[in-house]
């Protein structure tokens, strides 16, 4: 097991680059199983969950090569369709098999993914959507069972808008007998470039970028190439490391456009930043952050996957201020971290209130979940002395070489062995 050893108060400087999105790659990865045949895909970020999914892939039969940040995924044959517990209890976004598995097979067998670390993750709109399709839906010994002939098209409207439901059953639809609308339907990033890829195989679909898609069941599509867009959770990580630090940084990322929901919080704080094209920069050397609420909500909203990032920024602002997470209520497992940095945080209901700190000092810590683990490691970056930060798979399964791109902006920052957990 893997610690951070942070030395913290370095000033972060210099040029970073922001690496593929995670969550982008992890739904045109299984969207493959639509096709038979070779995959490229290009800027494919080195992280424990991509390799997660290659390894479920494979288990269902498909081959794939991943070597420097390129993926080939070769869907010409399929084994198996099923999705056993032991893949999907370590990755959630294993269920993006459901909807391409049983819109071209007809079956398919996939664990319940079960609570996350964080409280429950229900995917009930999933199932009722594949339902929607004609799919019949048992849960037994903890695995989904759907079995359908061929999916019917159909009118799907969304409750709450979810990224992984609008991606399951968009994928569904694309070989589904007719049309089928999806209104609510997400419009993160991620989801954007799901449809262009399901458009560059030959699936017929309208809508893009919209929250309702229309499309229009093929008999087959083709395989095809992708480059995987910008992380933006981790663009505005990076961002907060400059601003946390007081530092002055340049970031080289592609889509600023995915993250003005930030970059707008981080104005507000006082920060000017400048975005140029692919290039976003600040100087931060005088920067006393001013407190700033913030409440999360869905693309172009200021994402939930930044909210524990922002909480640790507040941590040192000049105030009070409120962060609400409106997307997951009980996303605060970082808040009792961040205050054994000196931290001064209470969460009533969804909300952390900050009273922001003259300091932060370092101490031992835990990381309990991916983004828990990056606002520990910024507030042990900002915080006098050292900050250890343990359990650091989490991170792993999710930023990629995060130490690196720290250690090249000046940060002391160490992964050292470890036998605690
Ligand atoms: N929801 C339901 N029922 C469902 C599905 C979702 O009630 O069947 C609710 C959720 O409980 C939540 C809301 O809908 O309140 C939105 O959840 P969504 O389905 O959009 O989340 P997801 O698809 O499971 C993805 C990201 C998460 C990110 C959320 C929200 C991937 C692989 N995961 O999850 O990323 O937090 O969207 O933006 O794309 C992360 O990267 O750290 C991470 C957790």
């Amino acid at each position: 097991m893997d610690k951070f050893v942070i030395h913290g108060g370095k000033q972060l400087k210099g040029k970073v680059e922001v690496s593929g999105a995670k969550n982008a790659a992890l739904v045109l990865m299984p969207a493959c199983l639509l096709n038979s045949g070779i995959n490229n895909f290009t800027n494919v970020p080195e992280v424990n969950d991509i390799s997660t999914m290659a390894k479920l892939l494979k288990q269902l039969g498909l081959d794939y090569s991943f070597e420097e940040n390129k993926l080939q995924i070769d869907s010409s044959s399929i084994v198996s369709l099923e999705a056993p517990y032991e893949h999907v209890k370590k990755m959630r976004a294993s269920v993006y098999v459901l909807g391409p598995l049983l819109s071209r097979f007809g079956s398919a067998k996939v664990s319940l993914p079960g609570g996350c670390a964080w409280g429950p993750r229900p995917i009930n709109l999933h199932l009722e959507a594949m339902k929607k399709f004609g799919a019949e839906i048992d849960i037994e010994s903890g695995y989904i069972i759907a079995k359908s002939n061929k999916l019917i098209g159909t009118h799907i409207h969304f409750d709450i808008s979810s990224v992984g439901a609008t991606g399951n059953t968009l994928m569904a639809a694309t070989l589904a007998k007719g049309s089928t609308k999806i209104s609510n339907a997400a419009v993160e990033p991620e989801i954007t470039s799901l449809v262009e890829f399901l458009i560059d195989m030959g699936a017929k679909i309208e809508g893009i970028g919209t929250n309702t898609l229309e499309i229009e069941g093929v008999d087959e599509l083709k395989p095809t190439s992708a480059k995987i867009i910008g992380d933006r959770i981790e663009a505005g990580t990076l961002l907060i490391a400059g601003a946390i630090t007081r530092g002055k940084i340049e970031m080289l990322y592609e889509n600023p456009e995915h993250i003005y929901s930030v970059i707008s919080k981080l104005e507000d704080s006082g920060l000017k930043v400048f975005v140029n094209n692919n290039i976003v920069s600040f100087d931060a050397s005088d920067y006393e952050p001013k407190s700033v609420d913030v409440s999360t909500s869905i693309y172009p909203g200021f994402p939930t996957d930044m909210q524990a990032q922002w909480t640790a920024l507040m941590a040192i602002a000049d105030s009070t201020s409120t962060v609400t997470d409106s997307i997951y209520f009980d996303r605060f497992k970082h808040v009792p971290e961040l205050d054994r940095l000196g931290a001064d945080i209470e969460i009533i209901r969804n909300s952390a209130v900050i009273k922001g700190v003259k300091k932060l000092t370092g101490a031992k810590v835990m990381s309990t979940d991916l983004r828990a683990s990056a606002s520990l490691v910024l507030a042990g970056l900002a915080a006098e002395g050292i900050t250890e930060v343990l359990r650091i798979y989490h991170l792993d399964r999710g930023y990629q070489k995060i130490e690196q791109k720290l250690l090249t902006l000046g940060a002391e920052i160490e992964r050292v062995k470890t036998t605690e957990f």
